[in-house]
């Protein structure tokens, strides 16, 4: 017979390996992979190539809830476009890393991608690119609003030091005291940004924590894997 859908939510803060470890349990699972924070990305990129000022909050909205966004929901190969353009290179632009808060902690854009969350989510649970097997779906505050009645809730953290050792090595090749100086402020201030949002790094009821502070990719697969086959009853 068919199996029952499944919708994991996985939330955590930036430098977690909350993306790569989201996709790859999708991929294990033949689940779909929705990330939530490329949509944020996408609609700051459609509003300062639509030239909005990102403090009119108007007019932020009227542009998001009228964008033409696109997700690819395959967890291999991710893809983003707006109005057919693939932007899946240039939301990752530091430009547009710096802006995104802007939009995000906009409430009517929140809203307006927290429906097109739900939408996409409830796709994958009767058809989509899951045919029904359903999605891993991650951000900041999906195990709390857009899913908080998800299969399985995860909140995935690491400690400052290790979220800063990574970033380090994402992107300058190295985690020595100079590449981690060199990612500090960046990290904490997307931290504080990001908190004005959502109190994401505190687990909501119901939300297990996978502390990925002194484990491998692999390690942290496992570990969520884990979680997903005991709250679904599946172990
Ligand atoms: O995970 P990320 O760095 O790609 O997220 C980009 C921005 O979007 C970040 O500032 C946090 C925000 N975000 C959010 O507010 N809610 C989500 N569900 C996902 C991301």
């Amino acid at each position: 017979g068919r199996v029952t859908p499944l919708t994991i939510a996985i939330d955590g803060p930036s430098g977690s390996g909350k993306s790569s470890v989201s996709r790859q349990v999708a991929h294990r699972l033949g689940l779909a992979y929705l990330d939530t924070g490329a949509m944020y990305r996408a609609a700051t990129w459609w509003c300062v190539r639509q030239g909005v000022d990102l403090a009119d909050s108007g007019g932020v909205a009227a542009l998001v809830a009228a964008m033409p966004l696109e997700m690819g929901l395959d967890p291999l190969d991710p893809t983003v476009h707006v109005d057919g353009t693939d932007i899946a290179e240039a939301i990752r632009d530091s430009a547009i890393s710096t802006a995104v808060s802007a939009v995000a902690t906009n409430l009517a854009v929140r809203a307006e991608l927290q429906a097109r969350q739900r939408a996409a989510i409830e796709a994958e649970r009767t058809g989509g690119f899951s045919g029904g097997a359903g999605v891993v779906a991650e951000g900041r505050d999906i195990t709390t609003v857009v899913a908080p009645d998800g299969d399985a809730r995860i909140l995935l953290t690491a400690s400052e030091e290790a979220r800063l050792a990574r970033r380090a090595r994402d992107v300058h090749g190295a985690d020595d005291a100079a590449a981690v100086e060199a990612t500090r402020d960046q990290v904490l201030r997307r931290d504080r940004d990001d908190s004005t949002v959502s109190q994401f790094q505190v687990a909501a009821d119901g939300v297990v924590t996978v502390d990925s502070s002194d484990l491998d990719f692999e390690e942290t697969i496992a570990a969520v894997l884990h979680v997903v086959a005991t709250v679904t009853g599946s172990a």
